[in-house]
């Protein structure tokens, strides 16, 4: 199977009897950023939930660094892809009532991460990012495009190969998606890191990834 860190080979989803997603096939290697592109309804997150493993495809098969995920024990498959990526849901799951720090912090804590190395981590991804000025303040006070940005960097702190990031510049300005696509470019470069970005913006107007995709009639087709 290669180096891939994702393939879909032929993959289909229905619900309910209507097809969502037919045929798709998909690579993704390492320090690459993926655009999938499609219109409200299209099928994103369905795609990038069979990506993350958190449904099963009716038909196909979905490869993680080389393995046939929906081949092994559900332990092992849980293991395979929290290893490898990080899912950023397209509504933002933070806690408006914890501040920016803690909600980066939450999931290492809860996975009981040594303070030392939760600390090390957070210094880290907030030197990334550039989160210090806001890092004290409640999620729930920040605007749309800060919480994207504590979404990322919070999904960053497991050191993640990949980052599966749906819609997550929805509710951001051409400004802010330059930014937040500037953060991606360079954590692409500097730390190997790769995405799969989903966006209804149909253009390659204010971001374009390496690799760009177009979902339509449930059939995925490269650009
Ligand atoms: N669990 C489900 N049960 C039934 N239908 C579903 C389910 N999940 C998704 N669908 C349907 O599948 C189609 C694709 O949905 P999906 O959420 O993947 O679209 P999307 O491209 O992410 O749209 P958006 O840009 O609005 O988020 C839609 O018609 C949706 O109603
Ligand atoms: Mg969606």
């Amino acid at each position: 199977m290669g180096r891939d860190l994702i393939k879909l080979v032929d993959v289909g989803k229905s619900f309910q009897g209507r097809r969502v997603l037919n045929r798709v096939n998909l690579e993704v290697g390492a320090s690459e950023i993926t655009v999938i592109r499609g219109r409200s309804g299209a099928g994103k997150t369905t795609l990038l939930k069979l990506i993350a493993l958190l449904i099963k495809p009716d038909e196909g098969r979905v490869f993680i660094e080389g393995l046939d995920a929906w081949s092994l024990r559900e332990g092992e498959r849980t293991r395979l892809a929290s290893n490898a990526m990080s899912y950023i849901p397209q509504s933002i799951d933070l806690i408006p009532s914890l501040s920016v720090r803690e909600n980066i912090e939450l999931p290492a804590l809860i996975r009981g991460v040594p303070k030392s190395v939760r600390e090390r981590a957070l210094q880290d991804v907030i030197g990334l990012l550039g989160l210090s000025n806001i890092l004290e303040r409640r999620v729930g006070t920040l605007s749309g495009g800060e919480k994207q940005m504590v979404a990322l960097a919070r999904s960053l702190v497991s050191k993640p190969k990949l980052v599966v990031a749906d819609e997550p510049f929805a509710y951001v300005d051409d400004a802010g998606v330059e930014t937040l696509f500037g953060v991606v470019r360079d954590l692409r470069d500097r730390l190997g890191t790769s995405f799969i970005i989903t966006t209804t913006e149909l253009y390659l107007k204010s971001f374009s990834g390496d690799k760009e995709y177009f979902l339509v009639n449930g059939s995925l087709t490269r650009v």
